[in-house]
């Protein structure tokens, strides 16, 4: 299973990329907002990194970038899809799942242009993404447990219908909030899982290790000869 990086700020891919090995990110207006730049800005940025470390080639490392959520039309969608994408070969345009963001999707998958099929809430909205060819599909597994869903269920259920129909988008359970929705996502079987870095940080750390590790380095102190 893959690990994205849900971030818009280019010291923290970098270190992701660097030490937890991550195979791509994905942004959305608030990750852009939160790293104080211009949406162009980390456009450019984000370009620049993946040149520079030899990441270029979508299959190396996709970015996902969403563009304006306020076009509302699909040729409207087509026209910026088609301007953030020619920043970067890597760059997935993030299209919302709605009738008119679907159509945009289909248009760009025509041209060669990679899709995210975002905002996904319900297996009938994943079984259309993956019908018209969008590469990815991001059911938001975070936000709906926060309000009292069942997350694993919905995605495993997009999983499955993936697998009986042969769909090739993947699957990138996105939102994780904590290491168990992550290990119930690969379970589920899912293509990626995305995470901001202190999730990804939460999810290695378990205090039995801490426990054990100082327990271990008691028994080396008294181990005679040492
Ligand atoms: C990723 O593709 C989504 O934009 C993301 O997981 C949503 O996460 P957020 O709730 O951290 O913004």
């Amino acid at each position: 299973m893959k690990y994205f990086l849900d971030s818009g700020k280019i010291d923290e891919i970098k270190y992701a990329y660097e030490m937890f090995g991550i195979d791509g990110v994905t942004t959305n207006p608030n990750h852009i907002k939160n790293s104080g730049k211009p949406f162009m800005t980390v456009v450019q940025e984000v370009a620049d990194f993946i040149k520079e470390a030899g990441l270029e080639g979508i299959d190396k490392f996709p970015v996902s970038f969403e563009i304006n959520p306020h076009l509302l039309t699909w040729q409207e969608m087509v026209e910026a899809a088609k301007k953030v994408s020619s920043y970067s070969p890597n760059y997935v345009i993030k299209i919302p799942c709605c009738e008119q963001g679907l159509i945009a999707a289909k248009k760009l998958e025509e041209v060669g242009i990679p899709t995210n099929v975002t905002l996904v809430f319900s297996p009938s909205q994943a079984i259309q993404a993956a019908r018209l060819g969008a590469k990815f599909v991001s059911p938001f597994i975070g936000w709906k447990e926060n309000s009292g869903d069942d997350g694993q269920t919905y995605v495993k259920d997009i999983a499955d219908i993936y697998a009986i129909y042969g769909y090739e988008t993947e699957i990138i359970a996105a939102a994780c909030r904590n290491g168990r929705q992550i290990s119930e996502m690969a379970t589920a079987g899912v293509d990626v899982v995305t995470a901001g870095l202190q999730v990804y940080r939460d999810s290695f750390y378990h205090p039995f290790t801490d426990y054990g590790l100082k327990k271990f380095q008691n028994a080396w102190d008294e181990t005679l000869g040492n």
